[in-house]
């Protein structure tokens, strides 16, 4: 009888813990890709100008930090930058734009001016007008070709992956300001 109670209860805690389980308790499960309407991963170029204007009226990118050594170091070591940079289909500034480049890049090397690049491509045009992708990687601004890894997205570029080529167009030495261009290979769905 004792036995049987034991089996019964233990059923109906069983039972009721399955009923009224808050859904929203649910820490982790497995899906599948279509619940997320995820179909063929995509592979899209991009390809645009980026540009970096120090010296203007209205610089669009701003030296935020620097070390005690930055100004006597020839890599600008230690230097932090700030930047909203307009993005372009051609190299000339008043043509279409097609989003900004928002992010921080700062001096990382003692040998070379190579810089960490920490940004998100918000993109304004076409499909791609609201989605952004974010990117991580080295800049050895004096190298003909740079390549960064492009670490994520959102919008349209959810799980996305892929890189960034950087050429650099035109750099003012005067003035700072640079033009660079940019091929962008991305996976995404
Ligand atoms: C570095 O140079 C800037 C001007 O370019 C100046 O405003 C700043 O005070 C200098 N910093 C140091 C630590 O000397
Ligand atoms: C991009 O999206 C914004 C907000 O939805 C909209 O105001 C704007 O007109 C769109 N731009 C283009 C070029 O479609
Ligand atoms: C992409 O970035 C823009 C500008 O910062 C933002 O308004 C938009 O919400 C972002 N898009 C997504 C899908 O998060």
């Amino acid at each position: 009888m004792a036995r049987a109670l034991l089996i019964l209860s233990t059923f109906l805690l069983i039972f009721f813990t399955l009923i009224f389980a808050n859904p929203n308790q649910y820490f982790s499960e497995t899906l599948a890709p279509s619940s997320l309407e995820l179909k063929k991963e995509k592979l899209t170029h991009l390809h645009f100008y980026f540009h970096d204007i120090i010296t203007a009226k209205h610089p669009t990118a701003i030296q935020i930090t620097r070390a005690a050594s930055t100004n006597t170091s020839a890599t600008f070591f230690g230097g932090v930058w700030m930047m909203d940079d307009p993005l372009t289909v051609e190299p000339n500034l008043n043509s279409k734009i097609v989003g900004r480049a928002q992010g921080i890049y700062a001096s990382a090397s003692q040998s070379e001016v190579g810089f960490l690049m920490v940004l998100n491509f918000a993109f304004t045009e076409g499909k791609f007008n609201g989605s952004n992708l974010s990117v991580l990687g080295r800049n050895a601004v004096f190298s003909t070709v740079r390549e960064m890894p492009i670490v994520g997205g959102s919008g349209v570029f959810r799980f996305a992956r892929g890189y960034a080529q950087a050429r650099t167009h035109s750099f003012d030495s005067k003035s700072g300001n640079a033009i660079v261009e940019y091929n962008v290979y991305v996976f995404h769905y």
